[in-house]
This record gives structure tokens, sequence and C-alpha cells, in this order.
């Protein structure tokens, strides 16, 4: 399984010590979500500290940009040296352009669905996106309960992807543990975030080797 765990909840007094952890733990990823208070009821932080994070981290970014209007930020994201600059799909009127932004920037294109958000509605372009970001919470906070019904829109996913012949990434965000990661594991997951299933471990570079084995 690749294993993002997200800076969201680590400690923001001591952001070196949890860089530092994820460097030396088995993730792939570090997942970095940021919030703008309009799309989601939360706002977390911003550019300056990304390019802080990406300057201390050995990890690939793997960013999920809960904003409105986020093509406006394609080149700062890129700036940062991200890999994945994921887009929400209920705030691109053209997602199709946005997701070519994001490769003429030289990333891989990410669109995340809401939990009430249909799979179907990316059949047409699933073999231009890269990453898949399925919500399994309703976004905007770490430490939610995980949204059991996302598990079937898991298994719909694998089968549109596997008909199409793409070669998309599925990514699950949202009350991640060793439980619901076996489950969605089971469903034709690729690709877990975890962010307080992680962060709250006793010992946080066990916890992702745990789901690094899912
Ligand atoms: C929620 C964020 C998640 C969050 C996950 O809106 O997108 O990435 O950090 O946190 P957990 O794993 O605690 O549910
Ligand atoms: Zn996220």
């Amino acid at each position: 399984m690749i294993i993002s765990p997200s800076l969201l909840s680590a400690d923001f007094g001591n952001l070196n010590a949890d860089i530092e952890m994820i460097n030396s733990s088995e993730a792939d990823y570090l997942h970095i979500d940021v919030m703008d208070g309009v799309f989601v009821p939360n706002i977390s932080f911003g550019f300056p500290v990304l390019k802080y994070v990406k300057a201390a981290t050995k990890k690939p970014l793997d960013v999920h940009l809960m904003i409105i209007e986020p093509q406006k930020f394609t080149a700062e994201v890129a700036a940062t040296g991200a890999e994945i600059m994921t887009v929400h799909y209920e705030v691109c009127n053209h997602l199709d352009r946005v997701i070519h932004q994001i490769h003429e920037a030289g990333m891989k294109a990410g669109v995340s669905l809401n939990p009430a958000t249909p799979v179907g509605m990316l059949k047409d372009v699933i073999s231009d996106i890269d990453v898949v970001l399925l919500m399994s919470v309703n976004p905007g906070f770490g430490g939610q309960k995980f949204i059991p019904y996302v598990l079937d829109k898991v298994a719909e996913l694998r089968a549109m992807i596997d008909n199409a012949g793409a070669k998309t990434i599925i990514e699950v965000d949202g009350g991640v543990n060793l439980k619901t990661g076996a489950q969605l594991a089971a469903a034709g997951a690729d690709m877990l975030v975890a962010g307080n299933f992680v962060f709250s471990a006793e010992n946080p570079i066990a916890t992702i080797a745990e789901l690094k084995k899912l």
C-alpha cells in the first residue's frame, strides 16, 4: 500500500520533529491539506508554510487543495516542488482544463470527490487523471469517523479504472486506521492518507510500517 501521512495532525509547534519522523519512516509521500475556510469550514496553512515543509522533508509532497478556484494556485503549488496536486471536483467548472493545467505545470493531477459525489462523474476523464482522492469523511478536519459507504465507491472506481485500462491510483482520505485500511485494500484502494491514526500513535513509525503492509 502507498502511504501518505497527513501533516494536518502534526504538532504545528514543532513541525521539524514530526517531519523528521516522517523522513525516517516508510511513508511514500507527505500529504498536505490546504484549506480556505470557504470550500471547507476550516483554515489550515498556506504556501509559505508549504515551502518550508518542502525544504525539510525527504518525501514527495501530495498536496490536497480544499479551496475554491484551485487552478489559480497551480504555479504556487508547482513552486513547492509538489509531485501531486489534487483539486476537488466540486469546485472545478472546467475540470478537463484544470487537469491539463496541472500536467503542463509538471505535476501529477489528482481529483478529489467528497463522500456524496458519485464516482461516475469522472468516467469521461478517468484516463487523464493520475490520482482519484476519495474522501471518506467530509473534508475540513482530522480525526473524524470513516464513512463506510465509501468502500462501495472504491470498488466502483476500481472497476471503472480497470475497464478503461487506465493507470489511475485510488487514494482514500479520512478516518483511515488498520481496520478501515484493510477494508479499503480489499475494495481496491492503492494509497491511503492517515493523519490522526499516525500522529496520535505511541509509535508513529511502527504505525506507518503497519499501514504499509496492508
Ligand atoms: C480532512 C483532510 C485529511 C485529514 C485526515 O479534510 O483532507 O487529509 O488530515 O485526517 P484523519 O486521518 O485524522 O481522518
Ligand atoms: Zn487530505
